[in-house]
């Protein structure tokens, strides 16, 4: 059996386990699949039934947090983004890929028109697909424009790479406060770019499936929602394991990134099926361009995302 094969068995088990049900054995044809990708890149760290605190005791309502506390007590830290990955810290506004994220940002705000949208998962079906590239210049390119305020959450407590992508320290956040070590102004921070907020992925755990099912993720996104016009949750991907379809839950909305060229469609089909229809806001189509890795092109589609289309 190949390894991306019994990693995917594992995360069914996993899965049903978390879930209360049977394991549906639908992972058959991964085997065969063109993966260009190894589990390797994704460290299973989940033990199912590790010993986590659970929420127990805690309040049933979150109140808001006010922004003068929030501003008070969040860190101004001196972040060193990397300067090939995040397209708007370098002051040019016109370098490549940036038009691109223009573009989705105006199709969101579109689709917001429709329907209530702040909580923005992103994810994809496997690793490697360009999920945290695309979270991270989203953020960016939301708090360009003047007054809006932003929170970036790095959610893949598997493989976290925001903190690396933005230059900054990965701890405390957001395993920190799962497992109530941390409260919200702790495990936040402030970088050079006005209005974005950031909550890295925090201390190295094993037990991701369970803490980001404990429920505390919905309390922080309660006590804060009110402060920002978009948060945006970057997350592992949503076939190998569970998590993404966990936090899809807490969030209004699920956009899809799809490597050009790379995604195979079963499992792209396989990580749709994992949300329910309208929560699917849209498609992202990563690295349209072949000449080079460094130029994206997007594809995105509101709503009524078709099989076809991924
Ligand atoms: N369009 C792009 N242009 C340039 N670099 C890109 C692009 N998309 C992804 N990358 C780079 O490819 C690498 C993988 O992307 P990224 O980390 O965003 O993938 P991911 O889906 O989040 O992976 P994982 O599942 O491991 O979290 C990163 O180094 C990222 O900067
Ligand atoms: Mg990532």
């Amino acid at each position: 059996m190949s390894r991306i094969h019994e990693a995917l068995k594992k995360a069914e088990q996993e899965r049903a386990a978390l879930q209360g049900g049977a394991a549906q054995s639908s992972f058959a044809a991964a085997e065969e699949s063109p993966v260009t990708t190894t589990v390797d890149d994704l460290p299973a760290r989940g033990v199912p039934g590790a010993g986590v605190p659970l929420a127990s005791g805690m309040p049933s309502f979150a109140s808001p947090l006010s922004l003068d506390v929030l501003l008070a007590r969040c860190p101004q830290l001196q972040w060193n983004p990397d300067q090939k990955t995040m397209l708007f810290f370098n002051g040019d506004d016109g370098a490549r890929g940036t038009e691109e994220f223009r573009t989705l940002r105006s199709r969101l705000y579109h689709a917001r028109e429709k329907m209530a949208l702040k909580k923005l998962l992103v994810t994809s079906a496997l690793p490697k697909e360009g999920k945290s590239f695309t979270a991270a210049n989203l953020a960016q390119v939301m708090v360009r424009q003047h007054g809006r305020r932003v929170l970036l959450i790095d959610a893949d407590l598997r493989g976290p790479r925001l903190h690396l992508m933005l230059g900054t320290t990965s701890s405390p956040g957001l395993a920190d406060y799962l497992q109530g070590r941390s409260d919200e102004f702790s495990i936040m921070q402030r970088g050079p770019m006005e209005n974005l907020f950031f909550i890295p992925s925090g201390e190295e755990i094993s037990d991701a499936a369970e803490l980001v099912a404990n429920g505390r993720l919905k309390f922080l996104l309660q006590r804060v929602e009110a402060l920002f016009d978009w948060i945006i949750i970057d997350s592992p991907p949503a076939v190998p394991v569970s998590d993404a379809s966990v936090l899809a839950k807490a969030c209004d909305g699920v956009l899809m990134v799809v490597r050009s060229n790379s995604t195979p469609v079963d499992m792209a089909r396989r990580a749709r099926q994992e949300f329910p229809d309208q929560a699917l806001v849209g498609v992202v189509l990563n690295g349209t361009d072949a000449e080079a890795m460094s130029y994206t092109r997007y594809y995105y589609d509101v709503k009524n995302v078709t099989e076809s289309k991924v």
